[in-house]
């Protein structure tokens, strides 16, 4: 079977040398080899082994009737979206690992994909190497799922470990990421929670049955986190981390978020550091179940993106097992959310106030904390709850320096 590969960046050129250097292998398991027979590229790569491969119009793949498999590691809405639209439209199977193009069109290429009898498959947008989203709809299909926490950004992962466990600076630490290939063209994505976002979306999308749009997600990525933050974290026994959270609330809406959190240290969740991932689902037949592994960079997301490859090969003509749908705004308000938090605070009488407004509270420690610094974790309540008493402290001349949720997983 012909596959053509559009995008020979990190992850094309990985997905190229997996196809290449396992070719046999490949071809026993699916029962006939996948051979690349056109990569599309933007630039020359002198000196590259594929260059008899290149092409430079998408047309020339569009066109190739040989192909029915479609390899898309572009990145980015545009052009993948009108690429892969017509590669759908036209019958071919597309494989991705842009996670942008999944959360934002994913209902509508999904219904292309099954109204036309192909296939569209992106185990690889979410989590790198970790087969979170075939576990989701296949092993966990028995279940309602209830809740999905996740670390889900490695560049960010990576970044807050070789910060507060080696002491590295945070441009230094991005450096390495981006070295390494983990970060996106525009690390901002990253850094701000956006990648995350897009990554959450499309969990929810399976795992609910109902798209939401990166826009409907409250997002906050790791540029507020202090060290101090990180001190009270460790103190506690816990980590911070950033978490894609979504869960089910009680009117079948979708409580969802992205923001830095933190994880108790009973949580597995709190000792993934690096580039790897991290992702907790709760099902109400299995309970919890934890996957770990690479979350992002050339070989862990081009193994997902050729498994897929693999699959859509032996799956032609039969239905795609993805599907969610556009049902409107389906998010619930996070001001009704339940949670506890981790609060940060500077005045006078900090702490008897925090006392007084929320009761019983978790006192944290950390070495060198100033007189009139105080942070604590608060008793579980909605958000909009806790707002509201912060505010309350903040009338009293208490400063808020640090608020973060604490994961419940
Ligand atoms: N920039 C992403 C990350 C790549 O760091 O997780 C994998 O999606």
């Amino acid at each position: 079977m012909n596959v053509a590969v559009m995008g020979y960046g990190t992850v094309g050129v990985g997905v190229v040398e997996i196809l290449r250097r396992h070719g046999d292998d490949i071809a026993q398991k699916v029962g006939q080899p996948l051979q690349v027979t056109k990569i599309l590229v933007r630039h020359e790569y002198p000196g590259s082994p594929d260059t008899e491969l290149f092409v430079q119009e998408f047309d020339q793949i569009l066109r190739d009737e040989s192909i029915q498999l479609v390899a898309e590691a572009m990145g980015g809405l545009h052009p993948a979206y009108d690429y892969i639209k017509a590669c759908l439209e036209a019958g071919k199977s597309v494989v991705t690992a842009n996670k942008e193009l999944v959360a934002e069109k994913g209902a509508e290429l999904l219904a292309i994909a099954a109204r036309q009898g192909g296939n569209l498959l992106f185990e690889a947008s979410v989590a790198g190497g970790i087969p979170i989203l075939h576990t989701l709809t296949n092993c966990l299909w028995a279940n309602r799922i209830t809740r999905i926490a996740g670390i889900l950004n490695g560049t960010t992962n990576f970044i807050l470990t070789k910060m507060f466990r080696e002491g590295m600076s945070f441009d230094r630490a991005l450096g390495i990421a981006q070295e390494k290939g983990y970060a996106e063209s525009d690390p901002t994505a990253d850094v701000e929670g956006i990648d995350a976002c897009r990554k959450i979306c499309i969990l929810a999308g399976l795992a609910f049955g109902c798209q939401v749009l990166p826009a409907q997600v409250p997002t906050k990525g790791i540029s507020s986190v202090g060290p101090e933050d990180v001190q009270y974290a460790a103190g506690w026994g816990g980590a911070i981390k950033l978490l894609g959270q979504c869960s089910l609330a009680e009117d079948g809406r979708v409580w969802i978020s992205v923001e830095p959190a933190f994880v108790p240290g009973s949580s597995q969740l709190c000792r993934i550091d690096d580039v790897y991932n991290g992702v907790a689902v709760r099902g109400d037949s299995v309970g919890e179940v934890v996957l770990y592994g690479p979350g992002a960079g050339r070989f862990p997301t081009a193994s997902a993106m050729v498994s897929d490859l693999m699959e859509a090969a032996r799956a032609t003509g039969t239905l795609p097992m993805y599907r969610w749908e556009d049902k409107g705004d389906r998010t619930a308000d996070p001001m009704t959310q339940p949670t506890a938090c981790y609060l940060r605070l500077e005045g006078p009488g900090a702490g008897d106030k925090a006392r007084e407004l929320f009761g019983q509270v978790e006192e944290l420690d950390r070495a060198g904390r100033p007189a009139e610094e105080f942070a604590c974790i608060t008793p579980q309540l909605p958000l909009g709850e806790i707002l509201l008493r912060v505010e309350a402290l903040e009338k009293a001349g208490i400063r808020l320096l640090g608020r973060m949720p604490v994961s419940p997983l």
